[in-house]
């Protein structure tokens, strides 16, 4: 009888095995989805678009690097994770984060036998000195070759399984396809699989591959009707001078446009490569394939240069996209979701359960949904940054407080330390708002109702009842304290919006 159920288990495991799916995840730095940050993607839409479903309502829990990969990775809100901001202090991969780096859908699958495969930029201090070196490798990846440090395209350390390598004239996502060709070469099927591939593009400073300059030389910044516009009633960062800026200002910004695009088509090669590698493999069938990116970025909105940190559609939503067994092929939906969603969603699809509680829930991606009203969060704590405030600004005295203040942009600084703010994106069948509360000596309040005013022109916040800004500044203030899929996802009774 022992032996017998012994045989049930070992079978049921063995069974399990062989219907387990392998995941690819393709985590992009920057790609924007309101400003056409995807239409150089031909191969993403084919291979992935083409065969599954693009969400058109994904956010992100923070319109910043380190915070936001954070919280893709644990399934947390930034005020569970702790990660702030990209430095050591603000948490990233700082000690506070290593005692959560455990529970990572990484290591729930690595437990469960996967096999995982990490490549490319991971958390942004990870490597340097001060977090502990590069010999680290974090849990929960079996095959490690994350870059140390922040996004770049040359003369970068990655380590390989823990032994630091330098490149200097190796393009980075080159490096990143290959690698990820070579472990799926290496793959039996024996063992299902993990793989995320993080490549630079499309971050600053917007390197192409050598083959790819040029290639868009006459496409200009996307001038969509919030592109430059004089500024008002906005936060106080936004509301500094030039508004609009001068007109030397927008070349830079097409600049800036098409090279990013140019970087993207590397990334657009890798994952039609990579795709390639699993279809030649018989792996295909049977992995989940998603495509998305840590945060939106901005170009020209509102009379800004370019950036991310601010609480707009342009930074805080991001291109989502998830192909795989029992997805309906080229399809989009409107279900609101955040990148807490795709730890569970992973965890889920692999059969498997989170190790701790997370803030994100499994999405709705097979049969009739019902998760179609959500209240959102996202979390941003502005920087200031001495060194990043040229003397010859005149705010320089206030370095203190501010970040990113340049003459060649007009001395408009990018971050201050009071641009730090709290927002709820509330999507529910008649309900498409924005609710914003800073954390500068005004509590100053932003609302946008998306329905009516998709670019996000016109600050209702005094115009809608009293009630109406009372429910959402309650909501938010719940929000920022919770804990837990359940409690997230349930803050407050939802609002009568009446104007
Ligand atoms: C490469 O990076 C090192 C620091 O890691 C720096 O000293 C060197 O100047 C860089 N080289 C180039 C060509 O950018
Ligand atoms: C694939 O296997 C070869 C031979 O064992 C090994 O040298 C190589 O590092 C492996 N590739 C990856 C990315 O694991
Ligand atoms: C850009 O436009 C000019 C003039 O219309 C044209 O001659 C040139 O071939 C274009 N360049 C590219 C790369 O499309
Ligand atoms: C995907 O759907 C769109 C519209 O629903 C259609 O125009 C397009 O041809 C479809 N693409 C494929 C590859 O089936
Ligand atoms: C899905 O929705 C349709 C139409 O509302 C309904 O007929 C069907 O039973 C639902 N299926 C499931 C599995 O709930
Ligand atoms: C990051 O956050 C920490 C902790 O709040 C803070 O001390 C530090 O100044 C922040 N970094 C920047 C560049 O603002
Ligand atoms: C925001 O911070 C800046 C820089 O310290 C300061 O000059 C400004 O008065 C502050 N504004 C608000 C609304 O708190
Ligand atoms: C707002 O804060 C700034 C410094 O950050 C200070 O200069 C200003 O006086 C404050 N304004 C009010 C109304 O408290």
């Amino acid at each position: 009888m022992i032996k017998y159920l012994f045989m049930l288990v070992i079978s049921s495991v063995v069974c399990e095995d062989a219907i387990r799916p392998n995941f690819l995840i393709i985590l992009t730095d920057d790609q924007d989805s309101t400003l056409g940050g995807m239409n150089p993607m031909k191969n993403v839409q084919r291979f992935i678009g083409d065969k599954g479903v693009t969400f058109k309502n994904a956010y992100v829990t923070s319109p910043i690097c380190c915070p936001s990969r954070a919280s893709f990775l644990t399934g947390l809100y930034v005020h569970n994770h702790l990660t702030v901001n990209n430095s050591l202090s603000g948490g990233c991969y700082s000690r506070i984060w290593k005692n959560i780096e455990s529970r990572t859908f990484a290591t729930t699958l690595s437990d469960a036998g996967y096999k995982t495969f990490y490549a490319g930029k991971y958390l942004n201090e990870y490597g340097v000195k001060a977090a502990g070196g590069p010999e680290q490798i974090p849990p929960g990846w079996s095959e490690w070759h994350g870059l140390v440090g922040n996004s770049v395209y040359y003369n970068y350390t990655i380590s390989n399984n823990g032994v630091p390598t330098h490149s200097t004239d190796l393009y980075l996502t080159d490096i990143i396809r290959d690698l990820s060709i070579s472990y799926i070469e290496n793959q039996t099927g024996s063992e299902p699989f993990l793989m995320v591939l993080a490549p630079p593009a499309p971050h600053q400073p917007f390197t192409p591959a050598p083959r790819h300059k040029g290639v868009f030389a006459n496409v200009t910044a996307h001038r969509a009707p919030n592109f430059n516009i004089a500024v008002k009633d906005r936060h106080w960062l936004l509301s500094m001078p030039p508004s609009p800026l001068p007109d030397n200002m927008l070349s830079e910004l097409d600049r800036v446009y098409r090279s990013r695009w140019e970087a993207l088509l590397s990334v657009d090669e890798l994952v039609s490569d990579v795709i390639e590698a699993l279809d030649t493999n018989s792996l295909l069938e049977h992995t989940y394939v998603i495509y998305t990116s840590d945060n939106g970025y901005h170009m020209g909105q509102y009379s800004q240069m370019y950036d991310k940190r601010q609480p707009y559609e342009s930074d805080i939503k991001v291109p989502l996209i998830i192909k795989g067994p029992g997805i309906e092929e080229n399809t989009t939906s409107d279900l609101p979701v955040i990148n807490i969603d795709l730890a569970p969603t992973i965890i889920s699809l692999a059969g498997l359960q989170p190790s701790r509680i997370m803030d994100g829930r499994p999405i709705e991606l097979i049969g009739n949904k019902t998760k179609t009203e959500r209240t959102m969060l996202v979390e941003y704590y502005g920087e200031a940054k001495d060194g990043t405030v040229d003397p010859d600004c005149p705010w320089s005295y206030d370095k203190d407080n501010l970040a990113q203040c340049y003459p060649e942009y007009a001395c408009k600084c990018q971050d201050a330390r009071n641009n730090t703010f709290g927002c709820l994106r509330h999507i529910a069948k008649r309900i498409n708002m924005k609710y914003c509360l800073f954390a500068d000596n005004q509590s100053f309040t932003e609302m946008y109702d998306l329905f009516t005013d998709p670019y996000e022109l016109t600050n209702i916040a005094q115009q809608v009842l009293p009630s109406v800004r009372h429910w959402y500044k309650l909501t938010l203030a719940r929000m920022l304290a919770c804990r837990g899929s359940d409690h997230c996802d349930h803050p407050l009774e939802t609002p009568r919006i009446v104007f």
